[in-house]
């Protein structure tokens, strides 16, 4: 059974500018930013995924993008580093979270940025890094020793698409979608390399960002709109959509993966 953490939104706004779809002018509806959140949380339910929450914290409001905060694998959590000085301080919560939960807390050295679950992603025992635009290179080897596995790691290089869970969904150890417009050369040859089944996914999908979605088995939980032929292409691998609107969360530059923290 999927166990996951959420950062149920209670101050969720756009008071900073630090990636290219946050804009401090747009105003978020909490209605609606509530609407979303339960759509979300009702999908889960439906699909057996067991869910924990942490209280958002007043004036952290990307908080709710509970991705970010690490990665609890087995009975330890590794604690993110944040790059930007408006999110340090959600890993500290998310670091007394786990204490209470008694994980054993893993950090790297302050001026070592790492993105948590946003940057490391793991599919079929591998894992895979992304840097280069939140996570540092440097994290690699840390990781690395941290996890006693090796990583793969690409260079993400589209601003828009600045963690690896926005342009890079791995379904299983075959298969994964990814925007290819975010990827090196040498991360496509790494993509294909590691995964015979690729899914690319067009320009208009990952405006909506559709790389940043939840695999629960069988079932892909993704931002309403997405289109018929990435639904299609799902399908060839067996995959049946789950959609929820995710429309104020993307005022934030995130949407489903970005909202939830999975254990492994
Ligand atoms: N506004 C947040 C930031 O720029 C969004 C985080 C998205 N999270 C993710 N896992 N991609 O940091």
């Amino acid at each position: 059974m999927k166990k996951v953490l959420l950062c149920p939104p209670q101050y969720f706004t756009i008071e900073y500018e630090i990636n290219p779809w946050m804009h401090i002018e747009n105003t978020v509806d909490q209605d609606k930013v509530k609407k979303e959140f339960d759509g979300l949380i009702r999908i889960y339910k439906e699909l057996g995924v067991q869910m924990l929450e942490i209280p958002q914290e007043k004036g952290l409001p990307d908080m709710v993008y509970a991705a970010n905060f690490g990665n609890p694998i087995g009975n330890m959590f590794i604690k993110a580093n944040f790059k930007y000085s408006q999110r340090k301080k959600e890993s500290d919560f998310a670091k007394a979270f786990f204490e209470t939960l008694h994980f054993t807390i893993k950090e790297l050295p302050d001026d070592i940025a790492f993105e948590g679950q946003g940057d490391l992603l793991t599919i079929g025992g591998r894992w895979f890094y992304g840097y280069g635009k939140r996570s540092d290179k440097k994290a690699k080897p840390l990781l690395e020793e941290i996890i006693g596995s090796e990583i793969v790691d690409f260079r993400l290089i589209n601003p828009y698409y600045y963690h690896l869970d926005t342009c890079f969904l791995p379904l299983d150890a075959k298969t994964v979608a990814i925007n290819p417009r975010s990827f090196e050369e040498e991360g496509l040859e790494k993509v294909a390399h590691y995964f015979p089944n690729v899914i690319t996914v067009s320009e208009e999908d990952n405006s909506l960002i559709a790389c940043n979605a939840v695999v629960v088995e069988k079932t892909i939980v993704i931002a309403r709109g997405i289109s018929q032929k990435l639904k299609d292409d799902f399908a060839k691998y067996g995959y049946t959509t789950r959609e929820t609107a995710m429309d104020e969360f993307r005022k934030g530059g995130g949407s489903v993966k970005c909202l939830t923290l999975e254990f492994h």
